[in-house]
């Protein structure tokens, strides 16, 4: 295959991964100019493009070195890599986990069966669309059922009769409640990740990747990061700092003309909650902000 100099990665066309992923990469600095398809987005600044693709094309793109990363669900690299042919060649590795796109692969029965566990499915008819991640799970549990693997609408299974119990995405769980079907085992906690080959390229796209990566982490990091700006009598200093969420060592800045009175600067690693800024106000703190982190790097 002829080298590229630029990196490529493959995405979900169109559904529910699409639209955060492209505010991800938007965040990361990288912009698109469409091509007239829309299944390829050129790279305006940097040299990534981006491939559209159905997402269960995603891992195998990646392994054919089509594409050099994919942003694709948990669930659908994970399947890969336990029904691929010739995995040998090129295995794939989660790089990052990229926090959103949260859903679960579970297993539900219909709603009036008592389900007790997971022998009870033992001769039982499940249909799923991962038969993969489902009979490792069966393995595991020692259980001897029947895999139906169906593309898709495998939630009606149950009521058409050709499955006794299914095993799909949950993420809200409207489709089981829709379907008369209730949760009984979580198999997978699954997100959107990146997905990459083992062994990185060593060429000019492995420096892009590096760069990209670095970025990826610096936009995780700060979206769940939160800046907190306040003022503290050196006297309430002590408490004060021990009612701070976590995070790295705070900064302190004098105040003009106030000897007695600190500025406290804190980057916390997620939310500040209201409840933990009345706390922190009580211990002696006031001038309270708590401030959105923008860009970030380390
Ligand atoms: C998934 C899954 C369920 C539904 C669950 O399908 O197959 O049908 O989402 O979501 P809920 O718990 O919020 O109802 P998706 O919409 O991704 O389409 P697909 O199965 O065709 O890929
Ligand atoms: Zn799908």
């Amino acid at each position: 295959m002829k080298t590229r100099d630029r990196l490529r990665i493959a995405m979900q066309k169109s559904g529910r991964l699409t639209e955060p992923a492209l505010d991800l990469l938007n965040r990361c600095g990288l912009s698109f100019r469409q091509s007239r398809d829309k299944l390829f987005l050129f790279g305006e600044g940097e040299p990534v493009d981006l491939l559209l693709v159905r997402d269960d094309d995603i891992p195998g793109l990646i392994a054919q070195g089509v594409c050099d990363l994919g942003i694709v669900g948990r669930n659908v690299l994970n399947e890969f890599q336990l029904t691929a042919p010739g995995l040998e060649a090129s295995p794939l590795s989660e790089l990052r986990s990229l926090g959103f796109g949260r859903c679960r692969l579970s297993i539900a029965v219909p709603s009036e069966m008592d389900y007790q566990g997971p022998q009870q499915l033992q001769g039982q008819r499940i249909a799923t669309s991962y038969p993969g991640l489902l009979g490792e799970w069966l393995r595991t549990h020692a259980v001897n059922a029947g895999v139906i693997t169906l593309a898709g609408s495998v939630e009606i299974a149950p009521k058409l009769g050709t499955a006794d119990a299914i095993c799909d995405l949950v993420q809200s769980g409207g489709t089981l409640v829709a379907n008369q079907l209730r949760e009984t085992e979580v198999l997978l906690e699954s997100e959107a990740v990146l997905a990459g080959p083992l062994t990185l390229p060593v060429d000019e796209r492995g420096d892009m990747l590096e760069l990209l990566l670095k970025r990826l982490d610096g936009v995780i990091q700060v979206r769940e990061s939160r800046l907190l700006l306040l003022q503290t009598s050196r006297a309430t200093l002590e408490a004060v700092t021990r009612l701070l969420p976590g995070g790295p060592q705070p900064t302190l800045m004098p105040v003009a003309g106030q000897p007695d009175q600190l500025m406290l600067q804190a980057l916390c690693a997620g939310e500040v909650s209201w409840r933990q800024l009345e706390e922190i106000k009580k211990a002696g703190a006031r001038e309270m902000f708590v401030l959105p982190v923008e860009k970030m790097l380390a």
